[in-house]
C-alpha cells in the first residue's frame, strides 16, 4: 500500500527534485499535500516554486499550502547565494496556473493529521522545521498520528554547511528542530554525512538530461545551476544532492546505513547554534530519538532517481 506523506518544503532546486521523485512514485507514495515554509528564499517565493514543480510533474491534483513566513523565534536567514534570487534558478519554468490553497499550512497539517488514524501519516521534511513544530505546539494531539518524520537536516561527521557547526535547515530554525527532536515521534534524519556522498557528477546529470522528457531537462537545468556554488566550495566532481535522499530512503531504505541514537539541537551558543549534537558513539545515556543515517549508495540512489524521473512528462 502506498505510504501517505505530506511534504514540507522550501523549494529550492533539490527540494524540487525530491518533490518530482515523490510524485513520480504513486505506487509508493500517496502525497496528501505539500506545505511551503520560509527557508531557501521567502515563503511567497517558495510556495510559488512548489506550484511550478507540481505543474511540471503533471500531477495537478496535488494541493499546495503556505505555512510560516519566519522561524519561531529568530530572523529568517535565506540562501539566495546557493539557489538564486527565485530559489529555483536554472530552468525556465512558466508562472504557475495552479493556485495556492487558502488554508494556512499549519492548520492544514493539524486538520489532516487529526483526520487520520494513529501512526498513518509520514512527514517528509525538506526545509526548516518551523511548520511542523508550530503545528505540534498548537495542537499536540497530532503527535501520535504521525507515523514517522523523515527529514533532511543536520550533520555530524561532515559538520556544517551554513556555519562550521550547523546545517542550513536546522540553523534557520533550531528552536523548531528542538521541538521536533523532543516530540517522541520516530525520526529518521538524513544529514549532510549522507547527502555529501550523493554527488551530482556530469555523467549522472547527463543521464537525467538524456531521458528526453521535460522533467529530465528541468532537473538538469536546476542542478547545473545550484551545483556551481558547491563545486567551487568543495572542489569536487559533483555537488551534494540533499532533499531527494529523503524520498529515496523511504523508497529503498537498503540504500542507506545508520544507527538509532540520541540527537539534540544546540539552541543557545552563538558559535554553534543549530548544531545537531549526535551521540553516534553512545557516550551518554540520553534517550535514543533518531535513526541517524551516516552513509548511502550513490550509484543506487542515482539509478532510482533517474528511473523514476523517466516516468514524468
Ligand atoms: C538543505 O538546505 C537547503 O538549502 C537545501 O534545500 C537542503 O534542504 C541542505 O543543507
Ligand atoms: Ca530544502
Amino acid at each position: 500500500m502506498a505510504r501517505k506523506i505530506i511534504i514540507d518544503t522550501d523549494p529550492g532546486q533539490d527540494d524540487a527534485v525530491a518533490i518530482l521523485l515523490a510524485l513520480a512514485s504513486p505506487e509508493d507514495f500517496e502525497v496528501l499535500g505539500i506545505v511551503a515554509v520560509a527557508g531557501n528564499v521567502t515563503l511567497a517565493q517558495n510556495a510559488r516554486n512548489a506550484l511550478k514543480v507540481v505543474e511540471l510533474s503533471g500531477r495537478k491534483d496535488i494541493a499546495v499550502y503556505a505555512g510560516c513566513e519566519r522561524p519561531m523565534r529568530r530572523t529568517l536567514v535565506t540562501a539566495e547565494h546557493v539557489h538564486g534570487e527565485t530559489g529555483l534558478d536554472g530552468p525556465d519554468l512558466p508562472l504557475p496556473k495552479l493556485k495556492l490553497e487558502e488554508q494556512h499550512g499549519i492548520d492544514y497539517l493539524i486538520e489532516t493529521l487529526l483526520a487520520h488514524e494513529e501512526k498513518t501519516v509520514t512527514l517528509a521534511c525538506l526545509g526548516p522545521l518551523t511548520n511542523v513544530a508550530m503545528a505540534m505546539v498548537k495542537e499536540p494531539r497530532i503527535i501520535p498520528r504521525i507515523q514517522e518524520i523523515v527529514l533532511m537536516g543536520g550533520g555530524y561527521f561532515e559538520m556544517g554547511n551554513i556555519t562550521p557547526a550547523a546545517e542550513f535547515n536546522i540553523y534557520v530554525d533550531p528552536d523548531a528542530a528542538d521541538v521536533v527532536m523532543r516530540s517522541g515521534v520516530p525520526i529518521t534524519m538524513v544529514p549532510l554525512d549522507v547527502t555529501h556522498m550523493m554527488q551530482s557528477t556530469k555523467p549522472r546529470l547527463e543521464r537525467i538530461r538524456g531521458l528526453g522528457n521535460k522533467a529530465g531537462a528541468a532537473v538538469y537545468d536546476m542542478l547545473s545551476f545550484s551545483e556551481r556554488f558547491d563545486l567551487k566550495k568543495y572542489e569536487s566532481e559533483g555537488a551534494p544532492l540533499h532533499d531527494p535522499c529523503v524520498m529515496a530512503y523511504m523508497l529503498k531504505p537498503d540504500l542507506f546505513q545508520g544507527r538509532h541514537i540520541n540527537v539534540e539541537i544546540e539552541t543557545g551558543s552563538e558559535l554553534t547554534v543549530g548544531m545537531t549534537v549526535a551521540d553516534y558513539w553512545g557516550v551518554t545515556n540520553r534517550p535514543k530519538n533518531v535513526n541517524f543515517l551516516r552513509s548511502g549508495n550513490a550509484d543506487g540512489f542515482y539509478a532510482l532517481l533517474t528511473e523514476r524521473l523517466a516516468r514524468l512528462p
